[in-house]
């Protein structure tokens, strides 16, 4: 393989990919997509299939959901190495909303040597779960925060209280963190919270408030002023 396109798909209505990302599933001949395990099906691969010819060739690349950096770089080289010595001369790489924010693809990148590897953007979950709440995101002067919630220890809290907006992604799949971070926020001055889950997805969820048992899996938190 000599070149890599690396798409975003969107965040999970077909309609919301870009007439670049189907062009080039619709030419490629490989497309890569990520899993958490062997053999399970790739969110991203699932939102663009019925754009891809069935003469494509389709390959998983396996980012398993651990902390232990050992277990993840020998996923990352091994997911390189699949990539790197696939005979087509090009292919295509499918991620979730866009490549840019957050994607996993790029811990895989730096073992990716020798080849050329070309960005697709795509439509962010974050600007897809706010469309939904019937408000910009900001506007004006107004300013926001993106953050992970993958590790709280390291959130300057004292900081968000200067922001408009502030969203929380990667929050831990069983949830329970939730509902400290909407406590923390609240003290913050931050009055308003949606519970954005499974946005353009079967299962959606967008909610004002907290529900019962909210789960952290594709989900996300925005907390606004007034
Ligand atoms: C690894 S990040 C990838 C983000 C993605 N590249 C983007 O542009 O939004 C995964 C996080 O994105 C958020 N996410 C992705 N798709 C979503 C959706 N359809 N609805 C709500 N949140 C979503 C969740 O917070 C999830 O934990």
């Amino acid at each position: 393989m000599k070149r890599l396109v690396v798409v975003g798909v969107g965040p999970g209505d077909p309609q919301l990919i870009t007439l670049k990302t189907r062009e080039m599933l619709q030419k490629a001949p490989v497309v890569f997509f990520p899993v958490k395990a062997s053999g399970e099906k790739g969110v991203a691969l699932e939102i663009v299939r019925e754009h891809i010819p069935s003469t494509a060739e389709l390959v998983e690349v396996v980012f398993p959901m651990v902390k232990d950096e050992t277990v993840l770089k020998a996923a990352w080289q091994k997911g390189a190495k699949t990539i790197l010595s696939h005979p087509a001369p090009w292919g295509v790489f499918v991620t979730l909303g866009c490549p840019q924010v957050y994607s996993t693809f790029f811990h895989l990148k730096p073992y990716l040597e020798g080849i050329e590897v070309e960005v697709v953007p795509g439509v962010t979950s974050f600007s897809a779960c706010s469309a939904k709440t019937g408000e910009p995101l900001v506007l004006g002067d107004e300013t926001m925060a993106v953050l992970s919630a993958s590790h709280l220890e390291e959130v300057p809290w004292e900081a968000l209280g200067g922001f408009s907006a502030v969203l929380f992604m990667k929050i831990p799949r069983d949830g329970s963190e939730i509902a400290g971070i909407a406590e923390r926020m609240r003290e913050l001055g931050f009055s308003r919270l949606f519970y954005l889950r499974r946005c353009c997805m079967e299962g959606e969820e967008i909610v004002g408030g907290l529900p019962e048992n909210p789960e952290g899996y594709l989900a996300q938190l925005l907390f606004k002023r007034g």
